[in-house]
């Protein structure tokens, strides 16, 4: 039995919620460590597309516990929300999902203030989903969050959260021009959440430390993706919090000798959403066409998905800091009707050769990718269940990102279904 880690390796929206399904059939316990409700991880079952925004990918395993750790910043009305979905579907949580004491909760001014701060960026903004998930981290280092212990003791509640709003009301109002906030009933919504939440809240790093003592397979779902983290990632058009496999650590309260395996994941091309620089990214002609091929819209917010050429240096990094032990590429088959397709092995920037991703935002955005071509298989990948099933090109070009990524691969998927899967 053992402790595994699933992280994007890309800009997000790798697939990471199919991949950590189809495992989830063994494990005991899927936990997620980071982020909040600006991720969507789709799962689909028997024609039928479910997306969840916090609640970890295994729920849909009835024999899995779930589990919500400190490093998530959680939104009440979307958990409420997604909760009650999922039983409309006949998915029972609870007893199965644990909620971390010690997590954040996002505050309805912190989607006002992402807001009102992506408004006031104009052409400078990050492009957020607008959960706000920044600010609620903000307030996190800033050590005025409200967590869910908080939600316990009524009269510090109160307290707390008339001086915070005090506080973001002279903002919204001073600075956003943006209406007053309503003190009582932001304390009463609240109350209301913290008797609903009761039965789910859990000293998360003991549940998870007692499970992996007694041998239990544990999987910890990232998300976001390696180049969307606050400190290796595109800064600042990132996401702040640390998706990479370190986050998992002080995300859940466990060490790092308790890690066994990372896997990285990683389309067989590269999306982005939101702005920022993107150097494989495709012109638009070929860009609308490879969206509508792999239906590349958020799953989120729903916007259009920026489509690019696999690049090797942005998974490579992703090998570097997460440690990975083996990749899982996605979306093989989004690839079936292509004639060419091209990999971004290095970048140019002026007469440099960078085999590595600069930090420097403004080299980030002039690099010029240098690419192989490799011929296409121009048939489906759908039905392949082996390697040896998969057209003798689509062998190569997986064959070509193993040697160029220098770790194994142990998934491909060629399909958003859980038979569309290949292991290796
Ligand atoms: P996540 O955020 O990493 O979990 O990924 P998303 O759910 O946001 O986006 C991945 C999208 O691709 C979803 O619509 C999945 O159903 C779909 N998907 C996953 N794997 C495959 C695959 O191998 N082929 C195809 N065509 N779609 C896939
Ligand atoms: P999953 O887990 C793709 C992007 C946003 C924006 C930036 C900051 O589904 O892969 P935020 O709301 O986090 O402050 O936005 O990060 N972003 C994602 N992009 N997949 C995600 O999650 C994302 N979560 C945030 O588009 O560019
Ligand atoms: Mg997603």
């Amino acid at each position: 039995m053992s402790v595994t880690i699933i992280v994007g390796a890309q800009w997000g929206d790798e697939g990471k919620g199919k991949i950590v399904d189809i495992l989830s059939a063994r494990a005991h316990v899927v936990a997620r460590y980071q982020g909040g409700p600006n991720a969507g991880h789709t799962v689909v079952v028997e024609d039928e597309e479910i997306i969840l925004h916090q609640i970890p990918s295994g729920i849909l395993h009835p024999h899995t516990r779930c589990v919500i750790g400190n490093g998530v910043v959680i939104d009440p009305v979307v958990l409420m929300e997604e909760i009650e979905f999922l039983a409309g579907k006949n998915i029972n949580v609870a007893g199965r999902l644990f909620i971390s004491h010690r997590a954040h909760l996002i505050m309805p001014y912190h989607k006002s203030l992402d807001a009102m701060r992506e408004q006031a960026q104009g052409a400078l903004k990050i492009g957020t989903t607008g959960r706000g998930i920044g600010p609620a981290y903000v307030d996190k280092y800033d050590r005025c969050g409200i967590r869910i212990v908080d939600l316990l003791d009524r009269q510090t509640l109160r307290e707390k959260l008339l001086s915070n709003i005090e506080y973001k009301n002279k903002l919204l109002q001073r600075i956003y021009d943006s209406e007053k906030l309503d003190t009582e009933k932001i304390i009463q919504d609240y109350i209301e959440f913290d008797k609903r939440i009761d039965p789910y809240v859990k000293d998360i790093s003991n549940f998870i430390n007692r499970a992996i003592d007694s041998g239990e397979e544990i999987l910890i779902e990232g998300a976001q993706g390696t180049m969307l983290d606050v400190d290796f990632g595109t800064y600042p058009f990132v996401t702040s919090s640390n998706p990479i496999a370190g986050g998992a650590c002080t995300g859940l309260g466990i060490g790092p000798t308790r890690i066994d395996q990372v896997l990285g994941i990683a389309k067989a091309y590269t999306t982005r959403v939101g702005m920022g620089p993107f150097p494989t990214e495709f012109e638009q002609a070929f860009g609308d066409k490879m969206r509508q091929l792999g239906g590349e819209y958020g799953a989120t917010t729903g916007r259009p998905r920026r489509c690019g050429w696999f690049d090797a240096v942005v998974v490579r990094l992703a090998v570097q800091v997460n440690g990975l032990t083996s990749l899982a590429i996605t979306k093989l088959d989004v690839l079936d009707t292509l004639p060419e397709i091209k990999i971004c092995t290095a970048y140019k920037y002026g007469d440099k050769v960078f085999d590595h991703y600069p930090a420097e935002l403004w080299i980030q955005e002039q690099l010029q990718p240098v690419y192989e071509t490799h011929p296409g298989w121009m048939s489906s990948t759908r039905e392949a269940k082996s390697l040896s099933d998969l057209p003798a090109n689509a062998q190569k070009y997986i064959q070509r990102i193993r040697e160029i990524t220098g770790i194994p691969i142990s998934i491909i998927s060629v399909g958003s279904e859980r038979s569309q899967t290949v292991l290796l």
